[in-house]
């Protein structure tokens, strides 16, 4: 049976570190509530102009090729999978094929948020499971930096954020003992403006708590980007952080039993669980819920914050260059964020 594995994995994280007391030179907050409530030490910001969420992913692929044993015009396939695009359209994927100087190759781009790399996974898992491609190249990456409130009405999100990439090249194999094993995608939009970002869109504000009446004519005329969604600060992500952290607490432990149920494992199996590091209370709330030991669950939001796409490439990099995760060894993927979108991949690495 054609199965895929990671071939090679690389991640990228900008040079410049920005600490708890840095943000508040902009904001009111302290290293202590930050800590306390999310596990953050500081996290990477990348260079204002010279980065972008393109630039970083660049930098992941060309490990993950390298490490993978290919140049870049082998890869037949890109999944790119950002909620930080450097254009509104077109998508990453066509500007990571340019920059790397990819053969004119097919480049879909994944929106699912904190999900979107295990959702990429997936997708590029059925492309190598049906012999379609051969060297697909898959990349989470983010500049939050870019896009958040960093005065103190926006602290709540923009404390969390980091800026980051991660990458991997899947290629096929018919190996028992290697692979993604299954791959377990869900959705529930019944709550997707409690985290979101709603502006520039083309919702015209029907949905928002402002009605249609607080807008004159000429703003009507341009919802898509208003002076008054600029002065209300309507361009920054919004997070109702609770209700998020009630939900994600529920679906990382279901999803993750969902892949270990369907494979025939129970969490005392797995050599390493990789969940999507939003929040280090949420990752050792399902650490607990699963019984998991300390050696079993992999977080670095402590130096890079939420990275959101790049955050579960980036940590499994990290595993993997630790020596945590070797030949073999049973890995689970997890992640949960706006939609609702969760996600879950079980691998033998
Ligand atoms: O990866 C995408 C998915 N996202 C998540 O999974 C995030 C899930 N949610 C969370 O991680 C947490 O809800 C947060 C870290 C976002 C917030 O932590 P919390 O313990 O839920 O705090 P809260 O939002 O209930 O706010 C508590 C207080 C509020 O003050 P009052 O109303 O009690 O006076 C906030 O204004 O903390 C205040 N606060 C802050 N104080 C200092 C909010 N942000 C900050 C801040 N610094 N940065």
């Amino acid at each position: 049976m054609l199965r895929s594995r990671i071939a090679g994995i690389g991640m990228y994280v900008p040079g410049n570190v920005v600490t708890n007391n840095d943000l508040k030179k902009y904001m009111d907050t302290t290293d202590e509530w930050i800590q306390e409530r999310t596990g953050i030490k500081e996290r990477r910001y990348a260079h204002r102009t010279e980065e972008t969420t393109t630039t970083m992913a660049v930098e992941a692929a060309k490990v993950a090729i390298e490490r993978a044993g290919i140049t870049a015009t082998d890869v037949d396939f890109i999944v790119f999978a950002t909620l930080s695009p450097d254009y509104y359209f077109p998508g990453c994927g066509v500007l990571l094929q340019r920059a790397m100087k990819m053969k004119e190759i097919g480049a879909l781009d994944v929106r699912n948020q904190c999900s979107g790399f295990i959702y990429a996974l997936s997708v590029a898992d059925q492309f190598i499971r049906t012999g379609t491609y051969k060297n697909i190249l898959v990349a989470g990456s983010e500049k939050h930096s870019f896009g958040i409130d960093f005065s103190t009405r926006g602290r709540n999100v923009s404390v969390i954020f980091g800026d980051g990439a991660g990458a991997v090249v899947l290629q096929p194999t018919e190996s028992n003992d290697q692979g993604i094993l299954s791959t377990h995608l869900h959705s529930d939009g019944a709550s997707a403006e409690i985290l979101a970002m709603y502006n520039p869109g083309t919702h015209a504000n029907h949905w928002m708590e402002q009605s249609l009446a607080d807008f004159d004519d000429a703003e009507i005329g341009e919802m898509f980007m208003s002076h008054k969604m600029l002065d209300g600060a309507q361009i920054f992500p919004f997070m109702d952080g609770p209700s998020v952290f009630k939900k994600a607490v529920v679906k990382f432990p279901e999803v993750i039993m969902e892949a270990l149920n369907q494979n025939g494992y129970k969490p005392s199996d797995l050599k390493m669980m990789i969940p999507h590091q939003a929040n280090l209370r949420i990752s050792q709330f399902v650490q607990q819920k699963l019984g998991l030991s300390d050696d079993q669950v992999y977080n670095n939001i402590q130096r890079y914050g939420n990275t959101t796409a790049a955050s579960v490439p980036i940590a499994l990099c990290e595993a993997w260059q630790e020596g945590k995760v070797k030949d073999g060894d049973l890995v689970c993927l997890a992640a949960f964020g706006s939609g609702f979108t969760w996600a879950s991949a079980l691998l033998k690495w």
